[in-house]
């Protein structure tokens, strides 16, 4: 727990499922004010603020797309309507698809541009914006991938976006370090969420990821919700412009475990 979080107001985008409603639950339990942002009504964020609420936290939900620029304005205007500041903002939306890249869709490719790094992008400057209206030395998280490292056959426009979040981030944190705004990434590795959820349910499939792990297990999303923790608090104050990777090793050349090369 991180004492220094108490009371601040955090927007995560996508947060109804997976990496984001951990992200979201975390917060709540260090006492922040939540704003979960979610796309799908099926996802029932209904559910995550009631989970959130029976624990004794604050959540409000906004439905929207993080590639309009009115929604991610919105979202900022309820955080600053509701709870009066915003502190913390992390870019969590994102989705992906396989497909072999010669047949790759321009659709699929600006959809997932669209969402994983123009949302990311309009998330960055609406927070920043905010934030430096407002006098506030905040924390802009974007949850990125290991794919902003490892390239990904059949998920090259994913792994395009994640390369683009990862130089978004550096330069922005280069832009707004004097105004003690911090903007990092988290770059999670294979983890236990829905969207993960069909994949790992084939056993060969999930064996055939767990070898890309060298701590050898899939990741749970608590995993990755306590890096954002970390880099929102004090404790990360002098952190700025870097990439937490939370992969178990993934990004560690598995191949090479053994020993040869
Ligand atoms: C993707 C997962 C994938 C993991 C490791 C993540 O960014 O969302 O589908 O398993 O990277 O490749």
């Amino acid at each position: 727990m991180y004492s220094d979080l108490k009371d601040k107001v955090v927007i995560i985008t996508g947060a109804a499922t997976g990496i984001g409603k951990a992200i979201a639950k975390r917060f709540a339990r260090e006492d922040c004010k939540v704003v979960i942002n979610y796309f799908n009504e099926d996802e029932n964020p209904q559910k995550l603020v009631q989970e959130i609420e029976e624990e004794g936290g604050t959540a409000s939900i906004i439905q929207g797309d993080v590639s309009k620029e009115d929604d991610v304005q919105r979202f900022v205007k309820l955080a600053h309507d509701t709870y009066g500041r915003l502190d913390i903002y992390v870019n969590n939306a994102g989705i992906e698809n396989e497909v072999p890249s010669e047949n790759l869709s321009l659709e699929d490719w600006q959809r997932v541009i669209n969402t994983n790094l123009t949302g990311t992008f309009l998330g960055c400057r609406e927070a920043a914006k905010y934030m430096l209206d407002h006098n506030i030395k905040g924390s802009i998280i974007n949850v990125s991938s290991v794919h902003e490292i490892i390239p990904w056959p059949h998920f090259a426009h994913y792994a395009a976006s994640k390369g683009g979040v990862k130089l978004l981030m550096e330069s922005l944190a280069l832009e707004f370090a004097p105004d003690g705004i911090r903007v990092n990434n988290i770059a999670p590795g294979a983890i236990d969420t829905p969207i993960n959820a069909e994949k790992f349910s084939d056993p060969e499939k999930k064996k055939g990821v767990e070898k890309l792990i060298p701590l050898g297990y899939i990741g749970e999303p608590d995993q990755v919700a306590s890096c954002a923790a970390f880099l929102a608090s004090d404790q990360a104050s002098y952190v700025t412009g870097t990439t937490l990777i939370a992969d178990g090793g993934m990004t560690k050349y598995p191949g090479f475990q053994a020993g040869k090369g």
